[in-house]
């Protein structure tokens, strides 16, 4: 499927994955609209594209992110949109710092709820529409120095379980976007190796490869999402054998 024509909005746009994947929308001839608190470099891909249009949005604003919202569908009914949004502070549990956690929920858990609220009875009333939301591997199962992330992507793959039967008899589809490692500013700083590292376009391309497809679960790199695809199926005991020897390595 082509997006050529159709009008996709993405938060978490102004680095990363999500602005490799508007550049990508839209040299397909898709209406892209962006979104992120950097309005700077929000305005620098709308420079670099042909049809990007910036909303410069905090998306833990309830009142900031509805007024946004009706300005991004006044532009063109939202067809697609993908909430990438995100936020990730390495912590351990030993030294518990609640602000960046707080943050971490907002941003990711409650600033993804803060458009899907608004935008189900939008999509409903048109009978179409697709809801992509980015959570991470490290939702699948609990990981060490992840006290205030991967709680957050656990919520969220859980949210697009319900939402996905939930949404299906309105015509309204729902995919789960779970990336192992990518090189983007949100893992520069990782003190640890990251196996299966990935660049932000690879990261794009797959996800824009498995948006086309409206795949439910879109996750990548195949290796090493295979690898925490068994782990989170793995019995308690193995798992907590491979995070104790992860735990003593990082
Ligand atoms: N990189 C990885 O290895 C990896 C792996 C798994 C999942 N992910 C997920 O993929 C998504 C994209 O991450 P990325 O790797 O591309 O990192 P990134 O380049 O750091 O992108 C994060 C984006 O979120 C935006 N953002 C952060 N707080 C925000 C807020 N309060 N309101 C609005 N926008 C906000 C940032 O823009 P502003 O700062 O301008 O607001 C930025 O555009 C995230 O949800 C992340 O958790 C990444």
């Amino acid at each position: 499927m082509s997006f050529k024509g159709k009008h996709i909005w993405i938060t978490g746009a102004s680095t990363g994955i999500g602005r490799a994947l508007a550049k990508k929308l839209d040299a397909d001839g898709a209406l892209v609209s962006v979104s992120a608190r950097s309005e700077d470099k929000l305005n620098s891909l709308v420079s670099e594209g042909q049809n990007i249009r910036a909303f410069p949005v905090d998306v833990t604003d309830v009142s900031m992110m509805n007024a946004a919202i009706d300005m991004i569908a006044d532009r063109a009914p939202i067809d697609f949109v993908v909430l990438g949004a995100g936020a990730w502070t390495i912590m351990d549990s030993d030294q518990m710092d609640m602000a960046p956690i707080r943050t971490g929920m907002e941003v990711n858990y409650f600033g993804t709820l803060n458009a899907v609220d608004k935008l189900i009875p939008m999509m409903k009333t048109r009978g179409v529409g697709h809801i992509a939301i980015i959570a991470s591997v490290a939702g699948y199962r609990g990981l060490p120095r992840s006290i205030a992330y991967s709680p957050t992507k656990a919520a969220l793959i859980n949210l697009a379980e319900i939402l996905k039967v939930e949404l299906e008899p309105h015509n309204i589809g729902v995919s789960i976007v779970n990336p192992g490692f990518v090189d983007t500013p949100l893992t520069q700083d990782n003190p640890f190796p990251m196996p299966g590292l990935m660049s932000a376009d690879e990261a794009a391309e797959a996800l824009y490869k498995g948006l086309a497809k409206r795949k439910f679960e879109i996750s990548f790199p195949f290796g090493f999402t295979l690898v925490m695809k068994m782990l989170r199926v793995a019995p308690n005991w193995l798992y907590l054998f491979v995070m104790r020897r992860i735990r003593a390595s990082i």
